[in-house]
């Protein structure tokens, strides 16, 4: 109590010591706020992350079978997965895809996990079966027009769950969502498949 007292005493009586205490405080809170500030960038220059690049590089339906309002159909997609980073890799731990048409799905299936090394272009691959499906007369109508015109337009979904991999750092879960929106698949099967780019959501 008494030592308090000589202290303010003191520096009520010298000023400046006060402020120096103050100026060393801030001087340090800077220091630290810079460092921390440098840490992040350099992190990040280092780890540059750049977005991942989704293409619909092929696509085809088989065995469609349109009666009584109700669809059998199958469909192959294969989508370009590539991550162009040098330092960040991807775990897709979870992957679900799904075909729909009109916003009505008519398919959906899980996909292999896999593992993607930095700067890798991977192929994945997706088969959905539409089987004995009911269709609302309308989308029954509007697929007939299309089968009759001899291609039919269709959005691709994936839904992910991935981790990040910077050296011997993995990150959580997050949710990836990609869509590829307006995919052509052609009933001749000689017709050529027309790559779509794809929507990402992280
Ligand atoms: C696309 O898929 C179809 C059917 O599976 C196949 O015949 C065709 O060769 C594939 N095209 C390319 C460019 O991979
Ligand atoms: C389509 O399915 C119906 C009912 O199962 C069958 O009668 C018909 O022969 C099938 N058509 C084709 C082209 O496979
Ligand atoms: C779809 O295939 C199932 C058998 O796999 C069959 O019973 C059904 O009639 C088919 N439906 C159509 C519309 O072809
Ligand atoms: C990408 O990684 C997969 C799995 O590790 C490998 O099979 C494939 O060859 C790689 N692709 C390239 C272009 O490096």
């Amino acid at each position: 109590m008494a030592n308090g007292n000589t202290n303010t005493a003191q520096a009520t009586q010298q000023p400046p010591k006060h402020f120096n205490l103050v100026r060393f405080l801030a001087t340090c809170l800077l220091a630290l706020l810079v460092l921390v500030g440098l840490a992040v960038l350099i992190t990040w220059l280092i780890i540059r992350p750049k977005r991942f690049v989704y293409t619909m590089e092929n696509g085809s339906i088989q065995n469609f079978n349109l009666t009584n309002n109700h669809l059998n159909a199958t469909f192959d997609f294969v989508l370009k997965a590539y991550n162009p980073n040098s330092r960040v890799s991807l775990y897709y731990d979870y992957i679900e895809s799904a075909v729909t048409y009109e916003d009505q799905t008519l398919a959906f299936n899980t996909v292999e996990p896999f593992f993607q090394p930095h700067r890798n272009a991977t192929r994945v691959e997706s088969k959905l079966a539409a089987q004995n499906l009911a269709l609302s007369p309308s989308i029954f109508k509007d697929i007939k027009v299309e089968k009759a015109s001899g291609e039919i337009q269709v959005d691709v979904h994936f839904k992910s769950k991935i981790r990040f991999k910077v050296g011997i750092w993995k990150s959580r879960h997050r949710n990836l969502r990609i869509v590829c929106s307006s995919v052509t698949l052609h009933f001749s099967w000689y017709k050529h498949f027309d790559k779509v780019p794809c929507e990402v959501e992280l």
